[in-house]
C-alpha cells in the first residue's frame, strides 16, 4: 500500500467515524396522513411532535391532503414507499380513502385510523371521540336553550366524512324528542368556514322570512361562517339567533374563547390528543399491549364552564410553550455538543494526519540521507579505485620512464642506427603521453573528490617483494667525508632497484619493504635521509613518516615521500605527517637527486648544542628547543666534572643506542658526541674563567680535564685565545 493510499484510507475511516458519531438512524419512522390543514390539525400535529421529543429515535413524516381525497390517496402511497414503520391516518371521507388504507395495512405495517372512520376493518387501532354523542349533546343543549320550542338550522361537515354523518345522526335523534322544535334546514358544508358562509348566504337569500333561533354548525368554524352570513344579510333577528359548534379549541379564535365572549352559545371540546396518539403508535411498534378501539373523552363548553376551561387550557398552553422552549434549548445544546464533537474529531483527525505527514517527511529525509551517504560511499570507492589504478600505472611508468631517461643519456642509443634511435624516441614520447594521460585522469577525478580526508590504505604493488632491511654500509666512524646514508622504503622491489641504480655510488643505501621495517631500520641505523613510498602494506608511508618525526632518535631525519598519489589532498596529508619533500611518480632521476642534495645540504648544522660561551648571548636564541638537545645538555652538564664521562654513559642515560646518539649529534652538529662533550667542557670553562676567581687548573679539573695543559691547548684551538686571556677583567 502506498503512503497516499494509506492516508486516504485513514481519512475515510475518520470521516465515517465522524458521521457515525453525529447521525443516528431513527428506530421508528411514523407517517401521518392528515385529511385537512387547519388549526385543529396543527394543534394535533404539534402535540405529536412534542411527544416525539422524549423519544429521540422517532422520526415523524407529516403529509396533509388539504381536504382532497385524491391527494390523500397519493400521499398514503408515497409515505408507504418511503418505508414508514407505522401509518396514522385521518381519512378525508369514509369511502374514498379506504382502499389506500387497506393497501397500507396489507403491506404489513400497523395502521392507526383516528378521528374519522373508514368502511373497512383493516386497521390496527382506531382512536376517536364519540361524534354521535357530540351531536346528541348539542341537540339536547339547543333544546334546553330554546325551552323545547323554536327554529333550528344545521350546517353539516364534509358529506362523506364520518363525523359529519354521526354528529348529524346524534343531533337529529336528540331533537326528535322535541316536537315543537322545527329543523328549518340542513345545509351542506365541508368543515371550512367559507363553505358554511356560502351555504348560509345562499339559503338566506332564498328564505328571507324563515325565522332561525339557533344555528348548529358541526364545527366552530362553520358556526362562525353561518353567523357571518347572517350578519351580512342584515336580518332583524340577528341578535336573537344563537350559534353553537364543535371543536372547542383554546386558541385566540378558538371555540372556548368564542363561548366565553358570547359569540357562540356553546361548543364541544373535540379532543386532539396528539400525544396519546403517538403513545398508541409506539406501544404498537414496541409490541406492548394496546387497546384496538380507543374512545377519547370530551365535554360541552357553555358560558358556565368556558372561563375555567380557558384558564386550564391557558395554563396547559403556557406549560407547553415552556416545555417547547426547554426543548429548543436542549436542542441547541445538543447541536452545540454535536458541533463540538465534530470539531474534536476533526482536530483528532487533523493531528493524526499531521503525525502521518511528519512520519512521512521523517522517512523521506532519512531515505534521502541514506542515499546521499551511499552516493558518497560509491564516489569514495570510485576515487579509491581511480587512485589505485593510477598508482598501479604510475609505478610501472616510473620504471619505464626513469630507465629510458637514463638510457637516453648513454652513448649506445645515440650511436645506434637512425631506425633504432627513432624507435627509441617513439617509445619515449609515448611513455610521456601515457604519463600525461594518467595525470589528466587523476585530475578529472580530483574535481569529483568527495568531501573529507582521504584515508586510502592500498597495497601499492602486486609485485611480490619483501626485501630485507639491509645496510649496504653502516659506518659510525667520525669520518666527515663518508657518504651520507639513505634509507629507501618501498614495497616494490623494482622501484627499489631503480632507485638503487640512481643513488648508489653517491650514497650509502639502506632498504626496507614497508613502513614498519623502515622504522626499525631508521631507529637502528639513523640514516641521513629517508626516501619512502606512501602506499605500502603493514605500515603506510604517512604513518611511517609520522613515527620517524615523533621519535627523538630519528626526528631530525629529512623524509622525501615518493609516490603515485598525485592529488593535492594527498600531498597535504604527506606534509602534515611531517614530510620534508613530496615527489610524485613517475619522477625524473635528476629531480630526485637534486632534492636529496638540497635537503642534505640545507640541514641546520649547529656549532654547539650548548650555546655560546659569550655571556651576552642567550643560549636559548642559539640552540633550538628540542627534546633531544635538552636532554643531551642536561646529561652532559650534570656530569661535567666527571672526566671519565663516556658516550656510552650519555647514550644509556638518554635511552638511546650509541649509534643513535652518534648519528643524531653528528647530524645536528657535524661533530661527534665526544667533540660536543669537549666543546661543552670548554664553554663551561670559559664561563668559569670569566665569572669566578678560580685558577686555570681549578677550572680545567672542574670541567673534567685531567691535565690543565691539555685544557689550555684545546681552549686555544676552540676559542683562538689562551685561557688566561679569557679571564674576567
Ligand atoms: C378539523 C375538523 C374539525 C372537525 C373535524 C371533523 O379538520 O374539520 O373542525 O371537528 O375535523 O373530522
Amino acid at each position: 500500500m502506498t503512503t497516499n493510499t494509506k492516508s486516504l484510507t485513514t481519512l475515510f475511516l475518520l470521516l465515517s467515524l465522524l458521521c457515525s458519531c453525529t447521525r443516528q438512524a431513527p428506530r421508528f419512522v411514523i407517517g401521518i396522513s392528515q385529511c385537512s390543514a387547519d388549526i385543529w390539525r396543527e394543534k394535533q400535529n404539534a402535540e405529536m411532535r412534542m411527544a416525539a421529543y422524549s423519544h429521540k429515535d422517532i422520526e415523524l413524516r407529516f403529509a396533509s391532503a388539504h381536504d382532497s381525497d385524491e391527494r390523500q390517496v397519493q400521499q398514503i402511497d408515497s409515505l408507504l414507499a418511503t418505508g414508514i414503520d407505522l401509518l396514522i391516518v385521518a381519512p378525508n371521507q369514509v369511502q374514498t380513502i379506504t382502499p389506500a388504507i387497506d393497501r397500507a395495512y396489507d403491506s404489513g405495517i400497523p395502521v392507526i385510523v383516528f378521528e374519522r372512520k373508514t368502511n373497512s376493518r383493516k386497521y390496527t387501532a382506531f382512536m376517536s371521540a364519540d361524534n354521535y354523542e357530540m351531536g346528541r349533546v348539542m341537540g339536547e343543549h339547543i333544546a334546553t336553550q330554546l325551552h323545547g320550542k323554536g327554529h333550528v338550522l344545521e350546517v353539516k361537515g364534509l358529506k362523506g366524512s364520518s363525523p359529519a354523518i354521526e354528529r348529524h345522526k346524534g343531533f337529529m335523534d336528540a331533537l326528535s324528542g322535541y316536537p315543537s322544535i322545527t329543523i328549518v334546514d340542513t345545509l351542506q358544508g365541508d368543515w371550512t368556514e367559507q363553505s358554511a358562509y356560502d351555504a348560509m348566504a345562499r339559503w338566506l337569500s332564498n328564505h328571507a322570512d324563515t325565522p332561525i333561533d339557533y344555528v348548529f354548525g358541526q364545527n366552530d368554524r362553520m358556526a362562525m361562517g353561518a353567523r357571518r352570513a347572517v350578519a351580512n344579510a342584515q336580518r332583524s333577528t340577528l341578535n336573537a339567533t344563537l350559534y353553537c359548534g364543535i371543536d372547542g379549541l383554546p386558541d385566540e379564535n378558538g371555540g372556548i374563547r368564542l363561548v366565553r365572549d358570547s359569540i357562540l352559545d356553546a361548543s364541544y371540546i373535540y379532543p386532539t390528543y396528539g400525544d396519546r396518539l403517538l403513545q398508541q403508535a409506539l406501544d404498537i411498534l414496541e409490541g406492548k399491549p394496546y387497546d384496538k378501539e380507543v374512545k377519547m373523552m370530551s365535554a360541552i363548553v357553555t358560558r358556565d364552564n368556558a372561563d375555567v376551561l380557558l384558564m386550564q387550557s391557558d395554563e396547559i398552553m403556557h406549560q407547553t410553550a415552556y416545555l417547547e422552549q426547554l426543548h429548543q434549548q436542549a436542542d441547541s445544546y445538543l447541536k452545540q455538543l454535536d458541533a463540538q464533537r465534530i470539531s474534536t474529531w476533526l482536530s483528532v483527525g487533523l493531528i493524526l494526519l499531521l503525525l502521518l505527514f511528519i512520519v512521512f517527511i521523517y522517512y523521506y529525509f532519512l531515505q534521502k540521507a541514506r542515499l546521499a551517504q551511499e552516493r558518497t560511499r560509491l564516489e569514495r570507492e570510485q576515487l579509491d579505485f581511480y587512485t589505485q589504478v593510477s598508482h598501479e600505472l604510475r609505478t610501472p611508468l616510473t620504471l619505464i620512464e626513469g630507465p629510458l631517461a637514463q638510457l637516453a643519456e648513454t652513448r649506445d642509443i645515440q650511436e645506434a642506427s637512425p631506425e633504432a634511435a627513432g624507435m627509441f624516441d617513439i617509445v619515449r614520447r609515448n611513455t610521456h603521453q601515457l604519463t600525461a594521460l594518467v595525470s589528466k585522469m587523476l585530475d578529472q577525478q580530483h574535481t569529483k573528490e568527495p568531501p573529507g580526508n582521504e584515508t586510502i590504505q592500498l597495497s601499492e604493488s602486486t609485485l611480490p617483494s619483501a626485501a630485507p632491511a639491509t645496510a649496504d654500509t653502516t659506518d659510525d666512524t667520525t669520518d666527515e667525508n663518508a657518504a651520507a646514508t639513505l634509507l629507501i622504503v618501498d614495497d616494490n622491489a623494482d622501484i627499489r632497484t631503480y632507485l638503487r641504480t640512481i643513488l648508489q655510488g653517491r650514497y650509502q643505501l639502506l632498504e626496507a619493504a614497508d613502513g614498519q621495517e623502515g622504522l626499525k631500520t631508521a631507529r637502528e641505523q639513523v640514516p641521513d635521509l629517508i626516501v619512502s613510498d606512501v602506499m605500502m602494506p603493514v605500515m603506510n608511508g604517512l604513518e611511517f613518516c609520522q613515527q620517524v618525526k615523533d621519535d627523538m632518535a630519528t626526528s631530525h631525519i629529512p623524509v622525501i615521500l615518493l609516490t603515485a598519489r598525485a592529488l593535492n589532498q594527498h600531498q597535504i596529508e604527506g606534509y602534515r605527517s611531517g614530510a620534508d619533500a613530496y615527489i610524485t611518480k613517475p619522477f625524473q632521476a635528476d629531480l630526485l637527486l637534486a632534492r636529496i642534495e638540497n635537503l642534505l645540504h640545507s640541514r641546520l648544522r649547529l656549532k654547539s648544542l650548548f650555546g655560546s660561551a659569550e655571556p651576552a648571548q642567550k643560549t636559548a636564541a642559539e640552540v633550538p628547543q628540542d627534546p633531544f638537545i635538552d636532554k643531551f645538555r642536561s646529561v652532559v652538564e650534570g656530569n661535567m666534572s666527571n672526566s671519565e664521562l663516556s658516550v656510552e654513559e650519555i647514550s644509556a642515560e638518554m635511552g638511546l643506542s650509541r649509534v643513535q646518539l652518534y648519528r643524531k649529534v653528528k647530524a645536528l652538529t657535524g661533530q661527534t658526541p665526544n667533540e660536543q662533550l669537549r666543546k661543552a667542557r670548554l664553554i663551561r670553562g670559559k664561563k668559569l674563567l670569566a665569572t669566578t676567581d678560580l685558577t686555570i687548573s681549578e677550572v680545567a679539573y672542574q670541567v673534567g680535564f685531567t691535565a690543565p695543559s691539555y685544557f689550555t691547548k684545546c681552549f686555544k684551538d676552540e676559542f683562538g685565545v689562551l685561557p688566561g686571556e679569557a679571564r674576567k677583567d
